[in-house]
């Protein structure tokens, strides 16, 4: 029995930032980010935008042809969650009208817990094939303005339906996986931003793959030569880069460059105008693959790799299927992105401070419209978020 991807879609804010307005306020060359980190825009989440309005709009579009009675699982991966106890999940639960027979619950681990998520999701499936399991994960990557990680924030959410039936990608169950306690990246319950070595967060992602590639292929058997196209956690896109070299170097030390850059370019596509989208990320390089690739893809095998900070990463495989084209939302993914409204260095630094001003105490605050697609996050009153439908 197969099992995989149903239905995929991807969701960013309706705004953005290019890498030259930060560069000119830094008084540097934009070349360190358009050429040294692969990185040319970011997405920037408004006021009235947070996970919960990212990952609903990523969900209408993943339904859309999908009975929502099969779904009993929402999984909801995310590091920038809304509230300590509740899981973002309910609230898109209740925004896109899923049913009440299901289990919703919220996956923590930085960028690994969409990828953890999906480990679960494909045995039990196996085990309960006439259901279906939704894993959304969406962030909002902020590091702090005139941090060294500005450049490699962003936003966005995945949103992915898991069956028995899958129309677009069938997942293999052997993986390898790598776990380690180190302080690349982290952020404390106090504070809002994350704290990064970021360095150090490079040098851990890469041992990190070449541990979970070791595991791989020795239970799975297979080597780099069965893979077609290889998806990596982006935090920028430079990343996906520096990842394949050294596992080039590692298992295939014959490929040549022009051909291995082959093998993750067209991943990279979106990763460098949306920026990092966290838990999402490694799957927003999926999307991109299959969104943007002139080459046919079915029947191709795709190893993919996700890196969490702190620290899990797992190497996993799947192949595409035949016809897949015909289930993917790709225009609207590429409206989407082109259609997203400019901003000066100072609106961003606006609607970037909006979120750190916001009442602790209980009082009432209403956030200021913006365009947000179907749903708003429309305040708070007495601590509670307040969500809207956008008629
Ligand atoms: P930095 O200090 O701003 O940049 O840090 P740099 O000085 O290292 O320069 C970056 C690159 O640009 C270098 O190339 C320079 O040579 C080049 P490299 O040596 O890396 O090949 N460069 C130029 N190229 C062309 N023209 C120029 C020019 N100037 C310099 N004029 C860093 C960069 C990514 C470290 C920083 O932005 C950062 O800390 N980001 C956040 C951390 C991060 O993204 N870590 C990635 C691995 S950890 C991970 O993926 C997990 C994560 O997603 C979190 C989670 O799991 O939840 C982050």
């Amino acid at each position: 029995m197969q099992v995989g991807i149903e239905s995929i879609s991807l969701y960013t804010s309706h705004y953005y930032l290019d890498l030259q307005k930060i560069a000119e306020k830094r008084g540097e060359d934009y070349n360190k980010y358009y050429t040294g980190i692969g990185q040319e825009r970011m997405s920037v989440p408004p006021p009235d935008e947070d996970v919960v309005t990212l990952a609903a709009n990523a969900v209408i579009q993943a339904m859309e042809n999908i009975d929502a009675r099969q779904i009993d699982t929402l999984m909801f991966a995310t590091e920038s969650g809304v509230d300590q106890s509740k899981a973002a999940g309910i609230w898109v639960h209740k925004l896109t009208n899923l049913p009440k027979n299901m289990r919703v619950f919220e996956l923590k681990q930085a960028c690994y817990s969409g990828a953890g998520g999906l480990a679960l999701a494909l045995p039990y499936l196996l085990q309960h094939p006439d259901r279906k399991i939704l894993i959304v994960a969406a962030d909002i990557a902020r590091y702090g303005l005139e941090s060294v990680g500005e450049p490699t924030q962003g936003a966005g959410a995945i949103a992915m339906v898991l069956s028995t039936s899958p129309k677009i990608m069938t997942f293999e169950l052997s993986s390898g996986i790598f776990t380690q306690d180190v302080m690349d990246f982290w952020r404390p319950n106090y504070r809002d931003e994350a704290l990064v070595d970021g360095k150090y967060s490079i040098k851990m992602y890469l041992r990190t793959l070449m541990e979970a590639w070791e595991q791989y292929t020795a239970l799975s058997g297979r080597r780099f030569e069965d893979f077609n196209k290889f998806v990596y956690h982006l935090p920028f896109a430079k990343m996906g880069e520096k990842a394949h070299s050294f596992l080039v170097k590692h298992a295939a030390e014959t490929l040549e460059e022009s051909e291995w850059l082959k093998q993750i370019e067209d991943a990279a596509v979106y990763q460098r105008v949306i920026g990092n989208t966290y838990a999402a990320s490694v799957f927003t390089a999926l999307q991109s693959l299959l969104d943007v690739s002139t080459e046919d893809l079915s029947g191709k095998r795709i190893g993919l790799f996700s890196y969490g900070s702190g620290s899990v990463g797992e190497f996993f495989s799947g192949a595409v299927l035949p016809g897949y084209r015909t289930h993917l939302h790709s225009s609207r993914h590429q409206q989407q992105i082109i259609s997203r409204i400019p901003l000066d260095y100072n609106t961003y630094a606006e609607f970037y401070s909006y979120k750190s001003n916001m009442p602790t105490d209980g009082s009432a605050i209403s956030t200021p419209i913006h365009k947000t697609g179907s749903f708003r996050f429309a305040g708070l009153q007495e601590h509670r978020r307040i969500y809207e439908v956008v008629r």
